[in-house]
């Protein structure tokens, strides 16, 4: 794992002169942010070695390295998700290269179905603590001590200065900013209202079918970590109606300039 990780930083050093201090995970719907980089250099992750390819609806599925906010960042505009039929090594590996290539500080982010009852879609959530629901983790397998230990402490996966930061952020810019434990689960499909009801009562505040795999390997190689749910939708059964990709896309298209403007003052405060 070790040399594939290294194939692909040494690629992208050779082709990319920006040096990346700051990683972004933009979720469904939340990769238009990538297009405010300056002096971009995009990369499509079919071109890396060892690089999955991503499939989803609303994900580009490349890199994109330059400045913003007036910092040397790496974009990720689309991920990799376990119900594609990637392994988690596979979902993990671009948060690998980020660390490699000299990224110590990571924001995820992610659309998410609220089970919080007092919250809208439309919310934006700072991601507090999570529940991993997928009953899987990408570090089982044989620990590579280089990359961290075996057994990584999870007790603050995300990270305390960087949410208070976040919260200041947002009070400046009058954003609304709800706090909550977003549970990841695999999909892809979307959960029933009885287990929206059990999500609840278990402490979940959001649920979503990414973030966890990824969290969890940034935390192995010691990044600080800040994650983001944009509420796209009311889990199952809050409302009395079904839910869509098409609304999740839809709520993400709505909130698309609210989210930019915090995660822009939050990289440029990092
Ligand atoms: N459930 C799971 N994942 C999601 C949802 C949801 O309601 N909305 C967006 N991603």
């Amino acid at each position: 794992m070790l040399q594939k990780i290294d194939e692909a930083v040494k690629w992208i050093q050779n082709r990319v002169p920006v040096a990346p201090k700051i990683g972004l995970v933009l979720g469904s719907g939340l990769g238009v942010l990538a297009e405010e980089a300056e002096q971009a250099h995009r990369v499509p992750y079919g071109k890396i070695p060892h690089f999955p390819v991503s499939t989803v609806e609303g994900h580009a599925g490349q890199f994109v390295f330059g400045t913003f906010a007036g910092k040397p960042v790496a974009m990720m505009q689309g991920r990799f998700h376990y119900y594609e039929g990637y392994s988690l090594e596979q979902v993990t590996f671009p948060i690998r290269v980020m660390k490699r290539l000299g990224i110590d500080t990571v924001l995820v982010t992610n659309a998410a179905g609220g089970i919080n009852p007092e919250w809208e879609a439309g919310d934006l959530m700072l991601i507090k603590d999570h529940i991993n629901f997928t009953f899987q983790n990408p570090l089982i397998g044989h620990n590579e001590t280089e990359l961290g230990p075996r057994f990584p402490d999870m007790s603050e996966a995300y990270n305390r200065e960087l949410r208070d930061l976040a919260k200041r952020m947002a009070e400046r810019l009058g954003i609304c900013l709800r706090e909550g434990v977003y549970v990841g689960l695999t999909g892809p499909s979307y959960e029933t209202p009885a287990e929206i009801r059990m999500l609840r009562q278990l402490g979940g505040d959001a649920v979503g079918m990414s973030t966890v795999p990824e969290v969890i390997v940034a935390k192995h190689m010691g990044m600080r970590v800040l994650g983001i749910s944009c509420i796209s939708n009311l889990a199952a059964g809050i409302l009395d109606q079904p839910l869509s990709h098409e609304e999740v896309m839809e709520t993400a298209e709505r909130v698309k300039s609210k989210f930019s403007d915090l995660v822009r003052e939050i990289v440029r405060e990092l």
